[in-house]
């Protein structure tokens, strides 16, 4: 199951066909400026890897973002993280850089923040953004999303942005990776 298509864009999953694609992505280093180092080739089969295993142990993951016609975008989706010691949903978005500005992120991302909601798995959705990363903060604030000081992840160099998704409290058991 992924999100319903957007005005712009489809989701889909991702799978090994994509390495050329994702690996091009995730080893930008424009793209990869708030994390710890590009991505090599075989890092980024691993993060495919991740979000298969994480289609089929959950029902969701980071899906490929693409234009009807077919045109790469980046990945946006949900995983689980840890926060404050407890899974916590979280929505991630990579765009690559001749795609940024357009809007296609807030678009993704507005999606998965919908289906978020559909699924009913989580109470909050978060975002666990570097303090530096303005684009990324916009991102979650179009979402409607607000910086959560009382929301720690284990980087102290990261915030979270938090959003309630519903007033009832469904277990929000998942896997951290
Ligand atoms: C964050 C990212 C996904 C945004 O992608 P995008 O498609 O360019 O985003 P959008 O076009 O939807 O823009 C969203 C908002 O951010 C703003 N924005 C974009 N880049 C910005 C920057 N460098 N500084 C400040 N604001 C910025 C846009 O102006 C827009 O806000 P506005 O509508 O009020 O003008 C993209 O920059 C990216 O891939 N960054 C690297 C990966 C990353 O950091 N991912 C998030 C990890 S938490």
């Amino acid at each position: 199951m992924h999100p319903p298509r957007t005005s712009r864009l489809r989701l889909r999953e991702m799978s090994m066909a994509d390495l050329d694609d994702m690996a091009a992505l995730l080893g930008d280093s424009t793209v990869m400026e708030f994390y710890p180092a590009p991505k090599n080739r075989d890092e980024a089969a691993a993060w495919i890897d991740w979000n298969m295993r994480n289609y089929a142990e959950h029902g969701f993951g980071l899906w490929i973002a693409e234009t009807y016609d077919g045109e790469f975008i980046g990945d946006c989706g949900l995983s689980w993280q840890t926060v404050n010691g407890a899974p916590h949903l979280e929505v991630g978005f990579h765009v690559r850089v001749a795609a940024q500005g357009k809007g296609f992120a807030t678009e993704a991302a507005l999606a998965c923040r919908d289906h978020a909601r559909d699924l009913g798995v989580a109470q909050h959705l978060v975002a666990i953004i570097h303090q530096a990363n303005r684009a990324s903060q916009r991102v979650a604030e179009k979402l409607g999303m607000r910086r959560d000081p009382s929301l720690r992840h284990t980087s102290p160099i990261h915030e979270v942005y938090s959003l309630v998704l519903s007033s009832t409290s469904p277990t929000e058991a998942g896997r951290d990776e």
